[in-house]
């Protein structure tokens, strides 16, 4: 299997990047590219690319938003959007990002790293439900075991509450799901 090599976004990468991001996301695909776009010109923190053969196959994305605690708004990031190319996909580039995404978050001194997202997939890649931990949703058109977090050195205890999404996350109207897909999703974990 080629070999998968990770790197920090380049502006060069606009076009390709988007390209990944339409079509791993399918009819979501151009309302996720314009989310990434708009995250990249105003709450990135961190980007990524995956490349194999020297192409670029995936990509991940952390902006920051914040934990509204009782103390003080605490800044997060968030884990959105991540994707591969669907010639690419089953084969770990994913799971190489997200690992590379948190070993980012951690250098950034981030308290923790949210994201919507499959319990089974995340699970496996060091996230746990974000309700165990008394965070609460920005939506709660989020079905809860969907809502995950990973916790890292630079959080307290004192520093939960409601995640707040920045504002990229609402004009595009990415935060949670909605009917019919929320109520198959919510149906499913249900049963
Ligand atoms: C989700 C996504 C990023 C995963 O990337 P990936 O490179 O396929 O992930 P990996 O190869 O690391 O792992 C694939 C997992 O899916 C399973 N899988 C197998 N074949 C697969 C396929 N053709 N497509 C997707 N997943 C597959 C594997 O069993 C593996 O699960 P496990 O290791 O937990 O058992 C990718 O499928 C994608 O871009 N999907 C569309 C966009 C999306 O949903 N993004 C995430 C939003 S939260």
């Amino acid at each position: 299997m080629a070999e998968v090599r990770l790197r920090a976004y380049r502006p060069d990468d606009a076009a390709v990047v988007h390209a990944v991001v339409t079509e791993a996301f399918g009819d979501q695909g151009d309302t996720v590219a314009a989310l990434a776009e708009d995250l990249r010109a105003t709450h990135a923190k961190a980007e990524l690319v995956a490349e194999v053969d020297q192409r670029v196959v995936g990509h991940v994305l952390l902006s920051r938003s914040w934990v509204d605690a009782r103390q003080a708004l605490v800044e997060v990031l968030v884990l959105s959007p991540l994707s591969v190319a669907p010639a690419h996909q089953g084969r770990g580039v994913g799971s190489e990002l997200v690992g590379a995404a948190i070993t980012a978050a951690r250098e950034l001194g981030a308290p923790a790293v949210f994201l919507e997202g499959s319990p089974d997939y995340y699970s496996r890649r060091g996230f746990e439900p974000a309700t165990l931990r008394n965070f609460t949703r920005p939506s709660v058109r989020i079905p809860e075991p969907a809502f995950q977090v990973v916790v890292l050195d630079g959080h307290e205890e004192w520093m939960t509450g409601a995640l707040v999404y920045c504002e990229p996350f609402w004009t595009h109207d990415c935060a949670g799901l909605r009917d019919p897909e929320l109520s198959r999703i919510e149906q499913m974990f249900e049963d």
